[in-house]
């Protein structure tokens, strides 16, 4: 297996590695072979430096030629049993790929009779065991902590999941199916059918829901076009369906903001939030099934913790 794309650079790559290697034993014998005959002294060279420097040329210590013939034999040896020589994949067969295979197995099989433990119980059970909670925390800096932030108190537009307040719920196997599946928040632009006046008296109504300090008379005139235009989504008291992620508008959690300009941009360009699946980012090792397990745990976990 080789990513070269033509016949030619293999050979050419081998050519050069082998013509050095050999070109230097060529040339390292010959500087180095000029023996002192007996009773011959060793020659002056004609050259002093710093005033009383002298240059003698003296055969090389032997330890040293060894060391240098010791590499050159080195390598000849390396790239007879490890891919180095263009697509020559070498004695030993060995190949990146190959071996982080057989790291990925090893790990599997360390983790497997732990994981197989966890499994048995469910998603509840696991989130109280100290153990699985500490796997399930790696987990989720490697798989989540880059959006929902490394503490899971998440962002603008990720949703915090320390805060028991869910956009899907917050049962054990909704979260589980959440992280498996991912999730698509579709919220549409609403500008275009209320105008810009319809919109900051929708906004008014909708921050009266939660208590929010707001224009009363611009709320009184929003609410009927929230009825209109909101409620199939939102629910009539504005407090969401979780089957669809709206949000639940009446509390004083949001997702991306609650002040008047941006419930306002929310309402007249839309929202569109993504959690992607994550089967596709596990990977399709064995042991996806009990990671997910482990990170629906985790999550489950994370309000009792607070
Ligand atoms: C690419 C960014 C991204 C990654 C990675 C990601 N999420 Fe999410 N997640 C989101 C977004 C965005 C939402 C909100 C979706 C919406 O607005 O409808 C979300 C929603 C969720 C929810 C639903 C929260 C609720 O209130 O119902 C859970 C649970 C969740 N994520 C858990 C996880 C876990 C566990 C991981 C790691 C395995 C993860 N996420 C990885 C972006 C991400
Ligand atoms: C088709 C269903 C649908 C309709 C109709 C709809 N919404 Fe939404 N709305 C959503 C969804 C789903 C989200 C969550 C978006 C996300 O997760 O990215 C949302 C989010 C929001 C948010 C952001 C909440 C936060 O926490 O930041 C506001 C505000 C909002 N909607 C207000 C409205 C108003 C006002 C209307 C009527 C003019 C409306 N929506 C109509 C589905 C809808």
């Amino acid at each position: 297996m080789s990513d070269f794309t033509s016949g030619f650079w293999p050979i050419y790559i081998s050519i050069i590695t082998l013509v050095s290697i050999i070109g230097t034993w060529i040339f390292l014998k010959k500087q180095t072979t000029r023996k002192l005959a007996p009773g011959e002294k060793a020659e002056l060279m004609e050259h002093t430096w710093d005033g009383d420097l002298q240059d003698f040329n003296n055969p090389l210590p032997r330890w040293w030629l060894g060391l240098f013939y010791g590499t050159m034999v080195f390598s000849l040896v390396y790239l007879v049993l490890w891919p180095g020589l263009g697509s020559y994949s070498g004695v030993l067969g060995w190949t990146s790929k190959g071996e982080y295979e057989a790291e990925v197995k090893a790990a599997e099989a360390q983790f497997q009779p732990v994981y197989a433990g966890f499994m048995q119980q469910d998603i509840a059970t696991v989130a109280a065991d100290p153990n699985a909670r500490a796997i399930g925390k790696n987990l989720f800096l490697t798989y989540c902590s880059q959006c929902h932030g490394s503490n899971a108190e998440g962002s603008r537009g990720f949703p915090n999941l320390t805060d028991n307040d869910w956009l899907y719920g917050g049962e054990p196997d909704t979260i589980k199916t959440t992280i498996t599946n991912g999730r698509n928040g579709v919220m549409p632009a609403m500008g275009g059918v209320l105008g810009e006046a319809g919109t900051r008296e929708v906004a008014n109504y909708v921050m009266s829901l939660s208590g929010r300090k707001h224009d009363a008379t611009l709320a009184a005139a929003g609410q009927t076009k929230f009825a209109e235009n909101c409620a199939v989504c939102h629910m009539p008291d504005g407090t969401g369906m979780k089957a669809l992620g709206s949000a639940n508008l009446t509390d004083k959690v949001w997702l991306y903001g609650g002040s008047e300009a941006t419930i306002i941009e929310s309402i007249t360009k839309g929202r569109n939030g993504v959690m992607p699946p994550m089967t596709q980012t596990l990977g399709t090792t064995s042991n996806q099934e009990a990671k997910l397990h482990l990170l629906a745990a985790y999550v489950y976990g994370l309000p009792q913790k607070q």
